[in-house]
C-alpha cells in the first residue's frame, strides 16, 4: 500500500485530475497497473477529453458539430475498431490502431504518439467501461 501510494505521489503530474487511482485493474481478464491507468488519465485529459467529455460520455464541448457525435466511451461498443456492432470486444492492438488513425469521416483526428502513451489510451479506454471489468469470452482457438 505505502508503494503504491509513493508511486502516485512520485509521479503526481501524470495522476491527472480527478483522486488519483493506485491499485491496479483487471480489464478484458488482464491485470493493467495503476502506472498505465494514470498515464492514459493524463493522456485522455490532453487529447479525447475535449471531445469525449470528462467520464467518456461522448460529451465534450469540441464533440459538437462533428459528422457524428463522440462516441460514449463507457458502452464498451467499438464499431469501428472491430468492424462489427458490439458483439465483441477489440483487441487492444484493434484500439491502438483506431486510435493512431483516428475516424477521420466521422470527425476524429488521427493521433501520432508513441508507443507507450497509446497504450496508456488504450488502457484508460477501456478503463472508462465497466463491460471490460467483466472477463470476456473468448472464442476458442
Ligand atoms: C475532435 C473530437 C475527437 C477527439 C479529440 C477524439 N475523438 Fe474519439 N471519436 C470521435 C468521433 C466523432 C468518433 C466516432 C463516433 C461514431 O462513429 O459513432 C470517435 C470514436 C472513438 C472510439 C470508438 C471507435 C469504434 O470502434 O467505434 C474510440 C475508442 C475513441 N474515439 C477514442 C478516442 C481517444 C482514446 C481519443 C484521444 C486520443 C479520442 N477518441 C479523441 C471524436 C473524437
Amino acid at each position: 500500500m505505502g508503494i503504491t501510494i509513493g508511486l502516485c505521489a512520485a509521479t503526481l503530474a501524470a495522476c491527472g485530475e480527478g483522486p488519483p487511482r493506485a491499485e491496479p485493474v483487471r480489464l478484458g481478464g488482464e491485470e493493467i497497473s495503476a502506472e498505465r491507468i494514470e498515464r492514459g488519465r493524463f493522456a485522455y485529459g490532453r487529447y479525447c477529453r475535449r471531445c469525449h467529455g470528462p467520464t467518456g460520455r461522448g460529451d465534450g464541448p469540441h464533440g459538437v458539430g462533428l459528422p457524428a457525435r463522440p462516441r460514449d466511451l463507457t458502452t464498451g461498443v467499438y464499431p469501428q475498431a472491430t468492424g462489427g456492432h458490439g458483439e465483441r470486444l477489440p483487441s487492444d492492438a484493434e484500439l491502438a490502431s483506431l486510435i493512431r488513425r483516428g475516424v477521420p469521416e466521422r470527425g476524429m483526428p488521427a493521433f501520432d504518439l508513441d508507443a507507450v502513451e497509446i497504450d496508456a489510451l488504450v488502457q484508460y479506454s477501456k478503463f472508462l467501461s465497466a463491460r471490460w471489468r467483466i472477463p470476456p469470452r473468448r472464442a476458442s482457438p
